[in-house]
């Protein structure tokens, strides 16, 4: 007798699309050998592409300061017990020294919505940046600006820019933000971003009050449209100093066969394993890289500054330096037979 979920994943692996039913179904099948059937498509498929290489993203958390007021992030600009901090730009080219000394081949350089750094700010920080570390790629994860903006960065020497749409959904949208903030300018600097000719990263949360099948499947369907070259997704999860302190965590399983699906739709998508999934699951990232990820992301910034940079409650490694985390996380991917990678891990339609 034929397998019907077993249908549904060759399907979606095959034609790379899938229906908000099959969707369903793999969110809510509760058979492990079917889990693992999913899983094990999407790391086939991983593997078609990237062999067993994993490749490290290096993080500099720079500000958390934020003219944003997200109901679930802990840096929103109303929680008023946030320790702020902000990085020179000496401090940020020292972080990228240390990187560039472990081995990284990519910064990404994230933060609140901060007004204080300005463009021309921003563009002296990523030449500079590119001056010292010509063979490093400059990944940007600084909120929505306009459209110029990311064209003055991308001409400074930025490649690529993490933005996640967080919900496609414009009514869910509205319930994870205040009034000022709308799915649609948010998609619209996706659009920009994309045009300009930056390799895109898009993403959403897992398991947020209120979304269900039919919101993650405008995700999905936006990101097909979007054709993104990275997508981060990662359980919601609360922290305790905002309005959305009391609900639920988002759920690893669900991320976990998220990932999977993405990556079916998306073969050469690079996909991180996130450090929310880390910190929702202690195994999480491994995890994470067995559904179909291939991208990790440690923090490189200074472990002085690393325990205020806190979205959510009791995230994982703000006590480690950037050479430890890179050690454990080597040791962890090979103990599952990965590897990591030693070139910069462009998307593989973007050749230099
Ligand atoms: N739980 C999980 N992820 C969060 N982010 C922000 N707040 C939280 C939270 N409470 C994610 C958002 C953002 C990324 C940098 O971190 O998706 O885009
Ligand atoms: Fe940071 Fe393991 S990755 S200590």
């Amino acid at each position: 007798m034929e397998d019907c979920f077993l249908r549904t994943v060759a399907e979606i692996k095959e034609n790379q699309k899938l229906t908000k039913e099959q969707l369903q179904s793999i969110l809510t099948d509760r058979d492990e050998a079917h889990e693992a059937a999913l899983f094990a498509a999407a790391t086939e498929v991983a593997e078609q592409t990237f062999q067993k290489q994993i490749y490290l993203r290096g993080l500099i958390e720079f500000t958390n300061y934020c003219k944003n007021d997200c109901y679930y992030c802990g840096i929103r600009c109303s929680n008023k017990k946030a320790e702020r901090y902000r990085l020179s730009k000496e401090e940020i080219l020292s972080c990228c020294d240390k990187g560039a000394a472990l081995g990284f081949r990519t910064f990404v350089l994230q933060g609140g919505e901060d007004p204080y750094y300005t463009d021309e700010m921003i563009c002296g920080i990523i030449s500079e940046i590119k001056k010292k570390h010509p063979d490093c790629a400059v990944t940007l994860s600084i909120g929505e600006k306009p459209k110029e903006s990311y064209r003055r960065f991308f001409e400074s020497g930025a490649e690529r820019y993490l933005l996640r749409q967080e919900t496609a959904d414009e009514a869910h949208y509205k319930t994870m933000h205040p009034p000022a903030m709308s799915a649609e300018n948010r998609k619209q600097c996706l659009w920009d971003l994309k045009e300009i000719g930056y390799q895109v990263g898009c993403g959403f949360l897992v398991g947020t009050p209120g979304q269900t099948a039919t919101e993650i499947y405008e995700d999905l369907h936006f990101m097909q449209k979007l054709q993104p070259q990275m997508i981060g997704i990662g359980p919601f999860l609360a922290h305790k100093d905002t309005p959305w302190h009391d609900r639920p965590d988002g759920s690893v399983q669900d991320t976990l066969r998220l990932l999977a699906v993405l990556r079916l739709l998306f073969p050469k998508a690079l996909l991180p394993a996130t450090t929310a999934l880390g910190t929702a699951d202690p195994k999480g990232r491994e995890k994470g890289i067995l559904a179909g990820a291939n991208v990790l992301m440690p923090n490189l910034s200074p472990a002085a500054v690393r325990e205020k940079y806190l979205l959510y409650d009791g995230k994982i490694c703000t006590g480690e330096e950037a050479a430890e985390c890179v050690r454990c996380l080597k040791e962890r991917i090979e103990r599952i037979g990965y590897t990591i990678a030693e070139s910069r891990g462009d998307h593989p339609d973007f050749c230099r």
